[in-house]
């Protein structure tokens, strides 16, 4: 059984560490049988019914081109969309470009870089469902490179350099990043690349208005990654205990809001290199840079090139080399003999509705206006601990996301905790809610109470626990405007949170983190 073929590669942890390290090993014995002259055929697919689909919405030369001959190495066809002359023009969804092209082939892969955010996660479920539908293999996604996200491909070529610098040792790493690590992709990558190493140790090296977002350093500290931070190349020099790998990464401009692009001057200052560094430099350090650089203003200067710093070069020239060994794993039979452990598919239980034991003996005492509740509906506990304000914004938004506009009571009391409030909304005359209305109420409140009252007695009660995943509601959405389920792009993109802790929810596309309130939009 072939474990890689038919998946996709939507971000680093769609492969295991298990499978990233077959991934490197295998190329390093497709690098060496290449260099030293050999045969290489045990690598190539031959078969020119699988379409490779090279569709850059974004600009690129290396990943495109690196990605180009890798197919050709395959003897694929290759197809290269070109989104300037296509119907995008007139308004067309990526969703139904994609489904056009993929039925104009036996069998596919896509190579996909966009400024949309997780894309190629959306693309890979519609389409795997599509190709069910109509009887056709499923296609593969690669992800080059979605806007701020993630940059897989980039990543597995970073590490495979790195292992090849450190001798294929993979006890340990420190690594610097240094530049901009709150725009770039490739450095978001590396909170789950790094993982290939035991122990990580990472150096962040970057100004105020570039650092790396809390929630890819919370990421790499989940991870057991002991990480430090640095405002500019002289103070990280300053603290004496360099990294022997730094890994550089140019501004990205483009992804800029107009304060901090005109602020890029004074920023670049801090994560440039310049000559009076060197004599600070370790023996035996390397600069790596995914590159491009900026040919006037770059963060690694050209009189470096020809130094023994240069590592940037070799790295370059390994994405050819771990590219074809990706399509040859999704396309090909390259990953039979992997037998290590796979991608697990994760799987959410429902069960954060808990019926509770009712205290039915027990007298209470809620009411609707001044009348005891006899039969009907108590909602307790809402944002039991919160600002006064925000449970009354809370008891809002339960009523219209649940359309709660019928004849009823709420408003905020005491708890019986001192100087703790809490919500309670009454509907009198409701005698139930359907299992669809109870999920609903532990999504939208969660830990509060449903009390169902009968002849003034409470019978049921049910207390609600943060759901493991939001989904199925039209009133959610992902906040972050470059993702592909953003409204704004109007691509048949349902939004989905995951839960990550207690109060962060990460959509299940572009990962952004949410609050649980942020994830509603009313
Ligand atoms: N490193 C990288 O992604 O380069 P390109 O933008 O040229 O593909």
């Amino acid at each position: 059984m072939n474990l890689f073929r038919g998946r996709s590669l939507e971000v680093v942890n769609s492969f295991s560490v298990a499978e990233q390290m077959y991934l490197y090993e295998r190329t390093r014995e497709l690098k060496l049988k290449t260099l030293r002259g050999e045969d290489v055929d045990y690598f190539r697919i031959q078969d020119n019914a699988l379409s490779v689909y090279i569709m850059f919405l974004e600009d690129s030369t290396r990943t495109k081109e690196s990605f180009i001959n890798a197919a050709r190495f395959h003897g694929a066809r290759v197809n290269v969309f070109n989104p300037h002359t296509s119907s995008f023009n007139k308004k067309e969804s990526i969703t139904d470009t994609v489904k056009m092209l993929f039925g104009y082939a036996d069998r596919s892969l896509f190579v996909v870089r966009s400024k949309e955010e997780g894309l190629c996660s959306w693309l890979d479920e519609a389409l795997g469902d599509y190709a069910r539908q109509i009887g056709y293999p499923k296609p593969s996604f690669i992800n080059g490179g979605d806007g701020r996200h993630e940059h897989p491909t980039q990543e597995f070529l970073d590490e495979f350099s790195f292992l090849e610098q450190r001798e294929w040792d993979n006890s340990h790493i420190h690594l610097a990043l240094v530049g901009d690590l709150f725009h770039g992709r490739t450095v978001h990558s590396k909170a789950d690349g790094l993982r290939v190493f035991k122990e990580v140790q990472v150096d962040l090296v970057a100004p105020k208005e570039l650092q790396m977002p809390a929630s890819y350093i919370d990421k790499m500290k989940r991870n057991g990654f002991l990480v430090r931070e640095y405002a500019s190349i002289d103070e990280y020099l300053a603290s004496g205990a360099t990294a022997p790998i730094w890994y550089f990464t140019r501004l990205q401009l483009e992804r800029m809001g107009d304060e901090i692009r005109e602020k890029a001057q004074s920023l670049r200052a801090a994560v440039s290199f310049t000559r009076e560094f060197l004599p600070k430099i370790a023996e035996g350090t390397r600069f790596y840079h995914p590159l491009p650089r900026h040919r006037e203003f770059p963060t690694i200067p050209s009189f470096l090139d020809a130094t023994p710093l240069n590592g940037w070069d070799r790295q370059s020239i390994n994405g050819y080399f771990t590219r074809i060994v990706e399509i040859g794993l999704l396309a090909g039979d390259l990953g039979k003999d992997f037998s290590g452990s796979s991608v697990q598919e994760e799987t959410y239980a429902d069960d954060f509705v808990e019926e509770v034991a009712a205290e039915r003996a027990k007298p209470h005492n809620y009411k609707v206006g001044i009348k005891p509740v006899e039969n009907g509906i108590v909602i307790d506990h809402i944002g039991k601990g919160r600002d006064l304000a925000l449970i009354w914004d809370h008891i809002d938004k339960i009523r219209r996301i649940m359309n709660l506009n019928i004849r009823s009571s709420h408003g905020v009391y005491h708890s019986n905790e001192e100087g703790i409030y809490k919500g309670i909304i009454s509907l009198p005359n409701v005698l139930s809610f359907d299992e669809r209305q109870i999920k609903m109420l532990g999504a939208v409140a969660p830990e509060c109470t449903l009390n169902i009252i009968h002849g003034s007695k409470i019978t049921k009660k049910y207390r609600m626990h943060t759901p493991p995943r939001v989904y199925n509601f039209r009133e959610i959405s992902c906040k972050n405007e470059n993702c592909i389920s953003h409204p704004s792009h109007c691509e048949p993109v349902k939004a989905e949170f995951i839960r990550l802790n207690s109060n962060t929810y990460s959509c299940k596309y572009c990962e952004h983190p949410h609050s649980f309130h942020e994830i509603w939009d009313v």
